[in-house]
C-alpha cells in the first residue's frame, strides 16, 4: 500500500503477476487493468469501497478479463482505447485527451509498441505525479512487441522519459527481478542498476512488491532509457553483428537480445 496525501493506491495481485491498481479516494476506488474481477470484488467488500470508474490500457485478457462484470454490478463508467474493440468500455480515449474521475485528473498519452491500441493515463498536481503505464513500460525493462514496431515503442517511452522524475511509475506487473537480471548482463557496470539490483533481490526473496518505480530511477537503469549508453550499444551490435546508427536500431536489438535471454 503507498499513502499519499490525498489519495491512496494499493495494488491488487491477479493471476501469477499481474497488479490490478486501486486508487482510493475517501470511500471510493477506481481500479486499472481489472484483469480478473474477483480479487477486485474481494478488495472493495473487504475495504467497504464504491467502485467509481474502471481505467483500461489495452484489450489483452489479462487486463480487461474483470470489467464487464464490474462495471455491470457496479454500474460504472469504463475508460479506455478508441476503436471499439473492447467489450464493456463507455469512453474512448486518444492522445491528449483529459478526463476527470474521482475529481483526479488524468492525461492520456497513446503508446504504441506492445499493442497498436494502447495508452497511459497521468496525473499530476501540487503533491503527486502517477503514471498507470500497462504493458508499455516496466521497472527494468519495457513490454514485448506484439503488434508495434521499435519506432512505436521508443516513441511511447520518449513520452514517459519526459515526465517529471519523481513521477510514480505503476506497471502492471511483477516482471522487476527478472529484467534487471537481463539489464546487468548487458550493462554489468552501471552502479545505479547494481545498487537497485541488490534492493530488488532483497524484497523479492520476502515476495515483497517492487513497485511503484519512478522516472527518475528507470532513467538511470532501464536498458530501455540508455539506448546511447556504451556498454549497451557495443553488446547490441554484437548481437545483431551490425553497427547501430540510431536508438530505434539499438532499442530493437535490446528488445530482441531480451526475447531470446
Ligand atoms: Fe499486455
Amino acid at each position: 500500500m503507498l499513502k499519499l496525501s490525498m489519495l491512496k493506491v494499493h495494488p491488487i495481485p491477479a493471476f501469477t503477476d499481474n497488479y490490478i491498481w486501486a486508487i482510493v479516494y475517501g470511500n471510493s476506488c477506481i481500479v486499472i487493468d481489472p484483469g480478473d474481477s474477483d480479487p477486485v470484488f474481494s478488495f472493495l467488500n473487504n475495504n467497504d469501497l464504491e467502485l467509481d470508474s474502471i481505467l483500461i490500457t489495452h484489450h489483452h485478457f489479462d487486463h480487461t478479463g474483470g470489467l464487464v462484470s464490474l462495471a455491470k454490478y457496479y454500474d460504472c463508467s469504463v475508460y479506455g482505447p478508441k476503436g471499439g474493440h473492447i467489450d464493456g468500455i463507455t469512453h474512448d480515449l486518444a492522445e491528449n485527451d483529459e478526463i476527470n474521475v474521482l475529481d483526479l485528473n488524468f492525461k492520456i498519452f497513446e503508446t504504441p509498441g506492445h499493442t497498436l491500441d494502447h495508452i497511459a493515463y497521468f496525473h499530476s498536481d501540487s503533491e503527486d505525479s502517477l503514471l498507470f503505464c500497462g504493458d508499455t513500460l516496466f521497472s527494468g525493462g519495457c513490454g514485448r512487441l506484439f503488434e508495434g514496431t521499435p519506432d512505436n515503442m521508443y516513441d511511447s517511452l520518449n513520452k514517459f522519459k519526459m515526465l517529471p522524475d519523481e513521477t510514480l511509475v505503476f506497471c502492471a506487473h511483477e516482471y522487476t527481478e527478472s529484467n534487471l537480471k537481463f539489464a546487468l548482463e548487458i550493462n554489468p557496470n552501471n552502479v545505479d542498476l547494481i545498487d537497485y539490483s541488490k534492493k530488488v533481490t532483497k524484497l523479492r526473496s520476502k515476495s515483497e512488491i517492487t513497485l511503484p518505480s519512478n522516472i527518475g530511477l528507470e532513467k538511470k537503469i532501464n536498458p530501455f532509457f540508455l539506448l546511447d549508453n556504451p556498454e549497451i550499444l557495443h553488446k547490441s551490435e554484437k548481437f545483431i553483428n551490425k553497427k547501430i546508427s540510431n536508438p530505434i536500431e539499438s532499442l530493437a536489438a535490446v528488445r530482441s537480445m531480451k526475447d531470446s535471454f
